[in-house]
C-alpha cells in the first residue's frame, strides 16, 4: 500500500448492492477501493427477504409497475425516474443472473425449455413481480456480488474502515465550485484516521434504521453518508418519510427479525390482539394494501385496545409449502419457540427503510462535483412518500450502473498533491462512554416516541429542543475525545433524527409515510414539493 493519501481512481463508501454493483461496473477502468465499516457481507443489503421488483412476466406490464409504484409514491414520485428505472430493471436484474445469482424457479417449471421464475407478491403490486431466493434473496445477491468482486483485481476491500467525513475542495479552502477530493476513514483495528483521495466517491452507506429504538435494520444502518454529505453541503431531501414495516417479529429476545411481507404476498392475514381481521376497514387490499396504510391500522388497533402486538396468521397454508417458501422466518420463529404453520406470529412494526436522502439524479450525481451517492442513501424521486416494496434492490441496481457510466463519461480535475490530515481530540476517558451509549438510548427512544408513525407539531417540536441539546454536548465531546465508531456513529444519528426532525416541521400536511395530527389530510399544494434542507445557499433541486 502506498502512503498517505492513499490513491485511487474511485472509492466506494460502503460493501451492499449499491457499493457492489457499482465498484463492479468501474472496475475494468481504474484502480477501486471498497470502504466498509464492519465485515463485508454486513448490510441491508444481507437481510432483504422479500426480492426485486422487476417486469418479467407476459401478464405484468412496465406500465402496471410504474402505476403501482406512483400510487404507493402518494403524489411525490418523480414520473421520469419511475419510468426509466422500471424499463431499465429487467436488463440490470439479467445481469445480475449472469454474475451467478439464482432466482427462485416456479415449481412445476419445465427443466427442459428455460425455467421460469417464481414470482412473488407484496403490498401495494397489483401483479406477482418480485423476483426472489426463497426468503434469504438479500444473502444471495450480497454473495453472489462479493463472488464477482473477488474476481476483480482491480478491487480492493477495506473492511473495518469507518468512513468519518469526506475531504471537499472547499473545507480545504481551494477556490472554485465544491468537489470532493476524498475522504477520512477510522481503520478501527489500528485505532488510526487515514486519507484516502479520488477524484470519484460513490456514497453507498445504505438508510438510518438505528435512529429509532425499533427497527428491522442491522447495526450498520446510522445514516452516516447522510449525514457526511450533510455536513460537505449536499442537499437532503424528503427525510420525514421513514417507512415502517408493519410485520416485525414481537418477542423480547428477537433483535430487529423481519417477517417479509410476503408472507401475506402468499395469504398471510392480519390480525388484531384478540383474534379479528381487521384490515378490511382501512383499505380494499387489505392485508396487502401498501406499506404506509398497514403500518398506521396496526398502530391505531394497538393504542385502541392498549395490546403490546398484533398477529400475523398464516396457518391456512400446509406446513411444507410454509417451510419450502420461507425457511429463514420458518427456522427462526422456531428458535423462539412459534410455529407459524400452526399459530400466528407475533408482530409489531419498525422503522425499516428511509425514502429521503442525499437529493441525487438518476444517475447519482449529488451536486458536489464527484460526490455520487446511490442506493438507500439517495433520493432520485423514485419513491415519493412511500416505498412501493422490492423497489430499492431495484433502484440501487439501475443507479449504480447509471452513476458509473455517468462518472466514467464525466471529465474530472486533477487532486491535489497533498490533503491535510485528520485532526482530532487526544483525550480517552472510558468514564465518558457511558455518555454516548445514553445519548444513543435517549436518541433513538425520543425518536420512535416523539416522530413515530404518528406525529403532532407539539411532539415535534419538544423532539427537536431534545436533539439541540443533545447535539450541543456531543460536539463537546467530539472534539476532544479520541475518534471512536460509537461515538461517530452517535454523531451522526444526532443529525440524521435533526434532519427528519426538521423536514416533518416543513411539511405542513399528511401524505404517505409523514401523519401529522395537526394536519391529517394531504395539502395539494404541497404535491411534487420536496423538502430540501441545506447548508448551502443554492442547493441541487431538479424538480
Ligand atoms: P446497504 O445494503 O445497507 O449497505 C450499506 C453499506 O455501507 C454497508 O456495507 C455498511 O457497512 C456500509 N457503511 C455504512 N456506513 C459506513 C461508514 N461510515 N463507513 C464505511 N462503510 C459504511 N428492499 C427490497 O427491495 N426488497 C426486499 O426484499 C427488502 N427486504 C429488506 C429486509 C430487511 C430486513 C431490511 C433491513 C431491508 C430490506 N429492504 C428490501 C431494503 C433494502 O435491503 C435496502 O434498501 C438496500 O439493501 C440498501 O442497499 P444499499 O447498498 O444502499 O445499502
Ligand atoms: C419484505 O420482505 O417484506 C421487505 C421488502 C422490502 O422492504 O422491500
Amino acid at each position: 500500500m502506498p502512503s498517505e493519501p492513499f490513491k485511487f481512481d474511485f472509492i466506494v463508501l460502503g460493501s451492499g448492492i449499491a457499493g457492489l454493483s457499482y465498484a463492479l461496473n468501474v472496475a475494468r477502468f481504474g484502480r477501486v477501493a471498497i470502504v466498509t465499516k464492519k465485515n463485508r457481507a454486513e448490510s441491508n443489503t444481507n437481510y432483504a427477504q422479500g426480492g426485486i421488483a422487476a417486469v418479467t412476466s407476459k401478464e405484468d406490464s412496465f406500465e402496471m409497475h410504474v402505476r403501482d409504484t406512483v400510487e404507493a409514491g402518494a403524489g411525490l414520485c418523480r414520473d421520469d425516474v419511475v419510468r426509466k428505472i422500471v424499463e431499465e430493471g429487467p436488463a440490470r436484474v439479467n445481469e445480475l443472473i449472469d454474475l451467478g445469482m439464482k432466482f427462485s424457479e416456479r415449481v412445476g417449471s419445465s427443466s427442459e425449455s428455460a425455467p421460469e421464475l417464481d414470482l412473488g407478491r407484496e403490498g401495494g403490486h397489483s401483479k406477482r413481480r418480485i423476483l426472489h431466493a426463497k426468503d434469504v434473496t438479500g444473502r444471495e445477491i450480497e454473495s453472489a456480488l462479493l463472488q464477482a468482486i473477488a474476481r476483480q483485481p482491480n478491487i480492493q476491500i477495506f473492511e473495518n474502515h469507518f468512513a468519518i467525513d469526506l475531504i471537499t475542495s472547499k473545507k480545504i479552502g481551494l477556490p472554485g465550485s465544491n468537489r470532493c477530493l476524498g475522504v477520512y476513514v477510522l481503520d478501527k483495528p489500528a485505532g488510526v484516521v487515514k486519507t484516502f483521495a479520488a477524484p470519484v466517491v460513490l456514497l453507498a452507506t445504505g438508510g438510518c434504521g438505528k435512529v429509532y429504538l425499533f427497527t428491522t435494520n442491522p447495526d450498520i444502518a446510522t445514516g452516516d453518508g447522510v449525514a457526511m454529505a450533510y455536513r460537505a453541503g449536499a442537499a437532503v431531501a424528503n427525510m420525514e418519510f421513514i417507512q415502517f414495516h408493519p410485520t416485525c417479529l414481537f418477542h423480547p429476545k428477537a433483535k430487529s427479525f423481519l417477517i417479509s411481507e410476503a408472507v401475506r404476498g402468499e395469504g398471510g392475514v392480519l390480525r388484531t390482539f384478540a383474534g379479528a381481521e381487521f384490515m378490511e376497514q382501512y383499505h380494499p387490499l387489505a392485508s396487502l394494501a401498501p406499506r404506509d396504510v398497514v403500518a398506521r391500522a396496526i398502530d391505531t388497533e394497538m393504542k385502541k385496545s392498549g395490546s403490546p402486538h398484533v398477529w400475523l396468521d398464516i396457518t391456512t397454508k400446509p406446513a411444507r409449502f410454509i417451510i419450502e417458501r420461507f425457511p429463514n422466518i420458518y427456522e427462526t420463529c422456531q428458535r423462539y419457540g412459534i410455529d407459524m404453520s400452526k399459530e400466528p406470529i407475533p408482530v409489531v412494526p419498525a422503522a425499516h427503510y428511509q425514502c429521503g436522502g442525499i437529493k441525487t439524479t438518476l444517475d447519482g450525481e449529488t451536486g458536489i462535483e464527484g460526490l455520487y451517492a446511490v442506493g438507500e442513501v439517495a433520493c432520485t424521486g423514485l419513491h415519493g412518500a412511500n416505498r412501493l416494496a422490492s423497489n430499492s434492490l431495484l433502484e440501487a441496481l439501475v443507479c449504480a450502473h447509471r452513476a458509473a457510466k455517468h462518472g466514467l463519461a464525466t471529465p474530472h480535475a486533477n487532486l491535489p498533491q497533498q490533503l491535510p490530515h485528520w485532526e482530532s481530540g487526544t483525550a480517552t476517558d472510558a468514564d465518558e462512554m457511558v455518555v454516548v451509549s445514553h445519548n444513543w438510548d435517549e436518541i433513538r427512544r425520543l425518536m420512535w416516541d416523539y416522530v413515530g408513525i404518528v406525529r403532532t407539531n407539539k411532539r415535534l417540536l419538544r423532539a427537536q429542543s431534545r436533539i439541540k441539546n443533545l447535539q450541543a454536548e456531543i460536539q463537546e465531546y467530539y472534539w476532544g475525545f479520541t475518534v471512536t465508531s460509537d461515538l461517530l456513529e452517535l454523531r451522526n444519528i444526532a443529525t440524521v433524527a435533526e434532519l427528519i426532525i426538521a423536514s416533518a416541521l416543513q411539511r405542513p400536511e399528511s401524505r404517505g409515510l409523514h401523519h401529522n395530527l395537526d394536519f391529517p389530510s394531504a395539502d395539494p399544494a404541497w404535491a411534487q414539493r420536496d423538502t430540501i434542507l441545506s447548508r448551502h445557499p443554492k442547493p441541487l433541486t431538479h424538480r
